[in-house]
């Protein structure tokens, strides 16, 4: 038996263990979700993860609830996709716009089933003592803060047809964030919301998971790399770490997870026994970080650029 394997002999011993435990009202409700006309809510749907999902979503038979803040994409692959698909116009630092996209998708789809809280940026990568304080502070508005409107806005929907929402977090909710310290605070903080977010759909029959990403081969990945020092950082690190998967085993790990109203969804393979074993990996981690030369080199590089920003 390796690792995977035992970490999921433990899991299903445990999750059954726990589901002897009586529950109130309808949080038995655990079935699998068949998403074969299923209404998906994607945030963040033009680009990347969100243009992934959304399309391995409509090929399994769901409505698919393209939302974002950029119409002309959102709208060509909405075009590309078919009758089953619609583009709605909303920023996720905007609430009101997002409960209008939750309403207009009700109004064209019939309701929501399915919500993918995707949308996300990458803020700067810089240090807590260089950062722009807006550059920090828009970061956690939208990694952050935008994830919890799109779950308040389409929520109601949720809870009244028993559905599922996944919240596309990262590795960076248990990696150290070093240089990415507003991305890994809002991804830590969106873990902790989601699973309380679990535990309260419970007695309304519905369910809440989390993805864990490693680096996904997108337009985020590919800028942030792109980055002088971020590149340098990521060659301190080891490779099967930092090399990006295609966009298209993640989108098939998330799909899976929203079929079985998964609490977790991790990808590549390394990232879920690191999970399970955060409490060491993040010390070894750390410690590892911190006498590393390469990111210590990349750390005084990215604040030398505020000294001389050419
Ligand atoms: N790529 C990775 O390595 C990786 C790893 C772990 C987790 N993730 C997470 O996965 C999610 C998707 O990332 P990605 O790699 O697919 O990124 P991406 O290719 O940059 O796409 C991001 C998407 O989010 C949208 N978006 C950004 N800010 C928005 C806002 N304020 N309102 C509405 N939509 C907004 C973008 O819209 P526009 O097209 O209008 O810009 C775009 O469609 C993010 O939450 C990210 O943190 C990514």
């Amino acid at each position: 038996m390796n690792i995977i394997e035992v970490v999921r002999s433990a899991r299903g011993v445990l999750g059954g263990l726990a589901q002897q435990i009586p529950v109130v009202g309808a949080a038995a409700q655990r079935d699998r979700i068949d998403l074969d006309g299923k209404v998906v809510f994607i945030t963040g749907a033009a680009r990347g993860i969100g243009a992934e999902i959304a399309r391995q979503a409509y090929a399994k038979g769901a409505y698919v609830s393209l939302v974002g803040r950029t119409m002309a994409p959102l709208e060509e692959l909405a075009a590309q996709l078919g009758s089953r698909a619609a583009a709605f116009n909303a920023d996720v630092s905007d609430f009101e716009a997002l409960e209008k996209a939750a309403a207009a998708t009700i109004a064209q789809f019939g309701g929501i089933d399915v919500v993918v809280a995707n949308a996300g940026i990458a803020p700067p990568p810089d240090t807590l003592l260089t950062i722009d304080p807006k550059e920090f502070e828009r970061g956690i508005d939208i990694d952050l803060m935008g994830q919890w409107r799109t779950i308040r806005a389409t929520l109601p929907a949720v809870v009244e047809n028993h559905g599922h929402v996944v919240v596309v977090s990262s590795i960076y909710a248990f990696f150290n964030g070093a240089l990415n310290s507003p991305y890994a605070a809002s991804k830590a903080a969106i873990e902790q919301l989601t699973r309380a977010l679990r535990v309260e759909l419970a007695p309304h029959g519905a369910t809440a998971g989390v993805a864990y990403p490693g680096f996904v081969k997108t337009d985020m990945a590919d800028s942030t790399f792109a980055i002088d020092h971020v590149d340098e950082a990521r060659k301190a690190l080891p490779g099967f770490v930092t090399d990006p998967i295609p966009v298209e085993q993640i989108g098939s790990a998330i799909i899976g997870g929203i079929e079985r109203r998964s609490a977790k969804v991790a990808s590549p393979w390394w990232v879920l026994p690191m999970l399970q074993a955060r409490g060491v990996v993040t010390t070894v981690m750390d410690e590892f970080m911190i006498h590393n030369a390469g990111l210590s080199k990349a750390i005084l590089r990215a604040e030398a650029t505020h000294r001389d920003p050419s």
